[in-house]
């Protein structure tokens, strides 16, 4: 068979295809052996393409409070089958899982598809339930009201994968970004949010003016700006962000890359980064653990995970990821 694989990810046509087309805005603007465009590209753009695959390493933080602490963290579904709906075995998405976060720093979670890691964010924010500690600066979240977690809403946040669906196509951008605000009391009047909204949209590198626009209008990298503007308004602590580049492609991901580490180091934020793409993970995080079948198999920081992975699971995904022959 001959395959015509359409693609943003470099990483998969260096390892599949043998011969590359390279389009921008409905042009193919440079073809030829994978090998030669890859090692030596000549248009600007697939050059741009080629420097945008995430690189380099989160600097390392000296040690500061713990913001998070899990333990032995568990997560349940039951298995229903036939007609009377009997529970015939449990799914563990989250089995056992134990994590300290840091204040300011990013932790990543990686694993393999269905291995716990958005139910794990999930429970951490008590959008699911679960059972065992998740300790919120000095508070545990499993045992506070719903009344008592209101305040800590504001301050935990959450960014989705797919900006195509995490935002209502009903409301404007201001509606967006000030449903927030007003929930939590943030901006006195409408004109106070109104300000709110404008300077988050600068913030986030949009144009103010977009505020009165609606989401359908935008793609989906200013989508993602939207999303991250949404949580970043309320001024959170600790911010999920659960495969928040997933759906782009590699230039607009370098672009969210670069904007959320500048708002972690503007607004000190801490986050929780969920991702199965090593190279962004390897780009934001500090410490990095590695899920399997609801477990955490490896943790550690971030440089001596990719340096000496230990467990035989992490040396298949970082060796699938990097294109390394896995010994042993
Ligand atoms: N509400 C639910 N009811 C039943 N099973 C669920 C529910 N949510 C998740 N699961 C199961 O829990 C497991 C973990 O799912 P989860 O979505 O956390 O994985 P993931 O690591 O985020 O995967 P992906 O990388 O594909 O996003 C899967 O087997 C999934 O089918
Ligand atoms: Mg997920």
């Amino acid at each position: 068979m001959a395959v015509l694989l359409i693609t943003h990810d470099l990483n998969m046509v260096r390892k599949i295809a043998s011969t590359v087309q390279i389009m921008h805005r409905g042009r193919i603007v440079e073809q030829g052996p994978t090998e030669t465009v890859m090692n030596s590209p000549r248009d600007p753009y697939t050059i741009k393409l080629l420097e945008s695959v995430p690189k380099g390493e989160a600097g390392a933080k000296e040690e500061r409070p713990v913001m998070l602490e899990v333990r032995d963290l568990k997560c349940h579904f039951p298995i229903k089958a036939g007609f009377l709906k009997r529970t015939v075995g449990t799914i563990k998405a989250v089995d056992g899982v134990d994590l300290t976060v840091r204040e300011g720093t990013t932790y990543g979670i990686v694993g393999e598809s269905g291995s716990g890691k958005t139910t794990l964010g999930m429970c951490i924010l008590r959008l699911t339930g679960c059972r065992g500690d998740i300790v919120y600066q000095g508070r545990d979240l499993l045992a506070c009201s719903n009344r008592e977690m209101r305040p800590l809403r504001k301050e935990l946040q959450v960014v989705f994968q797919d900006p195509f669906s995490s935002l209502s196509p009903r409301l404007t951008i201001e509606q967006i970004i000030a449903e927030g605000l007003q929930v939590h009391g943030i901006g006195g009047s409408r004109a106070e949010r109104r300000k709110i909204v404008e300077e988050t949209l600068v913030e986030v590198g949009l144009d103010p003016a977009m505020a009165d626009r609606y989401p359908h209008e935008f793609s989906g990298g200013q989508r993602q700006r939207i999303a991250i503007g949404r949580a970043v308004a309320l001024r959170p602590k600790l911010v999920v962000l659960d495969e928040p580049t997933s759906a782009l492609d590699m230039t607009v991901q370098a672009q969210i890359i670069a904007l959320l580490k500048r708002l972690q180091e503007s607004h000190r934020m801490t986050y929780l980064f969920i991702s199965h793409d090593l190279r962004t993970v390897r780009a934001l995080a500090d410490e990095i653990a590695v899920m399997q079948n609801g477990r955490i198999v490896e943790a550690g920081p971030a440089r001596q995970l990719f340096t000496s992975p230990q467990h035989p699971y992490t040396k298949t995904l970082f060796a699938a990821a990097f294109d390394l022959t896995v010994a042993g």
